[in-house]
């Protein structure tokens, strides 16, 4: 099944129009598709099947590209393990199902309670993230009379060449501890009687467009596993971390996913440690829209402004990373026009687009915002009072709200005036 396709010149979500959502549950509205989203998770496994013959291969959802609840749990029932970076993650993970030995951590900086927490829960590895955060692991570990198994998450000073905002594998970024002091530190942490030492994880960044900034940084890894396999550190798996790219528009190419595998077996494979994933937007970025409808049209003698209820409080990728999301018609249109598509918060960065040869659109008429299933909802924000989007799952001919709107007054009603105020 083709995921959005126009039938008699509406687009459609599976088997149900998006005129038909937006008319139901008024726009901005987010609509995610359920069985794209077990396509790419049941791709990704199979692509890996031949290497999960000789070692195990784990596959941990990105929880930060889209954690609404249903879509966890939906992932969790598939099988999926999650990877999750606090400990508001750790409790929507635990309550979608998912085993704690199936949950990843990795936090650039953890509070005491959340590192007591996955402790606590038992969950099958936290990745370490400074030098510093070895030895309160650690403390905090005996302190609990527990043990936590550990990995570092070593920084490569690789260039992942996306965009800087997403870029994690550099010296110049706050991720990791650098490589070359991984050695020493194992050794160090083999001394240490609250941590287990069972893995090495690296992320280089999100968006990956190509495959070599991979390449060379799963080489450093794996070297790095084998001498420290070789000086008797009891390595059980390597955390390959996220970052996949997708295609945004339909020029992108992204990496193939069975590529991918190939190349990890060819750089990782000798080692004969499992293997382990944290895809997110690989998963469900495609699987989403976001629904919004023209307010008004304006023009002056330099530019068309297409004024949309879609701000970027609702989808902030386009002004935050320069990010590029195909706008289709709901209602397909053969004229086009060249404008912005820009949104009701009062900043001027608040646009979709720009300068972009759009489906002419009057007022009223609905645009869907493609690929905006990662890092949407999960950025959306109060800005303006403006209330959260809702969100509807898709399968099939079934629709399900799967998170409603959220009003002004409930917005109003977590915020307390002090009632003795001095006026
Ligand atoms: N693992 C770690 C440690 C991460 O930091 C991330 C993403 C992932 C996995 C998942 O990466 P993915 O497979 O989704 O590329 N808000 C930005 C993206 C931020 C990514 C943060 N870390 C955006 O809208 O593009």
């Amino acid at each position: 099944m083709t995921t959005f396709e126009y039938k008699n010149n509406i687009l459609h979500v599976e088997n149900i129009s998006l005129k038909d959502l937006a008319c139901v549950h008024g726009t901005p509205l987010y609509v995610y598709s359920l069985s794209h989203i077990l396509d790419r998770f049941n791709s990704f496994t199979n692509a890996f099947k031949p290497m999960s013959k000789s070692v195990q291969v784990g596959v941990h959802f990105a929880m930060k590209s889209n954690s609404n609840q249903a879509i966890v749990t939906i992932l969790a029932k598939a099988g999926c393990g999650m990877d999750i970076v606090s400990g508001g993650e750790l409790r929507r993970a635990v309550s979608a199902g998912v085993h704690p030995d199936k949950i990843i951590y990795s936090g650039v900086a953890k509070s005491v309670l959340e590192i007591r927490d996955v402790i606590d829960a038992g969950i099958l590895q936290i990745n370490v993230e400074s030098v510093e955060e070895i030895q309160q692991i650690n403390k905090i570990a005996l302190d609990m009379g527990k043990v936590a198994s550990v990995a570092l998450r070593v920084n490569p000073n690789i260039d992942a060449k996306t965009h800087t905002k997403i870029s994690t594998g550099q010296k110049t970024d706050k991720f990791g501890i650098d490589i070359e002091l991984a050695s020493d530190l194992y050794k160090q942490m083999l001394t240490m009687d609250g941590l287990n030492p069972c893995g090495i994880a690296v992320h280089l960044g999100s968006q990956l467009m190509s495959p070599e900034p991979f390449i060379d940084a799963y080489k450093l890894v794996a070297e790095l596993a084998k001498d420290l396999m070789a000086s008797g550190v009891p390595l059980k798996r390597l955390d390959l971390g996220g970052g996949l790219g997708i295609a945004y528009e339909s020029s992108d190419t992204p990496p193939d996913v069975n590529a991918y595998c190939k190349m990890v077996m060819d750089t990782v494979g000798d080692t004969q440690l499992d293997v382990h994933f944290e895809p997110g937007r690989w998963l469900v970025g495609n699987s989403g829209t976001l629904i919004g409808c023209v307010e008004n049209v304006k023009q002056n003698d330099v530019k068309t402004f297409i004024l949309g209820d879609v701000g970027m409080n609702d989808l902030i990728r386009p002004t935050l990373y320069e990010a590029h999301h195909d706008i289709l018609p709901v209602k397909e249109s053969e004229e086009t026009i060249v404008a912005d598509l820009v949104g009701p918060v009062c900043e001027s960065g608040d646009y979709m687009c720009k300068n972009r040869t759009l489906p002419k659109m009057r007022r009223g008429d609905f645009f869907a915002i493609m690929s905006a299933g990662a890092y949407g909802m999960v950025q959306a924000s109060n800005y303006n009072s403006r209330g959260m989007p809702a969100e509807v799952l898709v399968q099939d001919n079934n629709a399900y709200l799967i998170r409603p709107r959220q009003t002004i007054e409930d917005l109003i009603d977590m915020d307390i005036v002090p009632e003795d105020l001095d006026w």
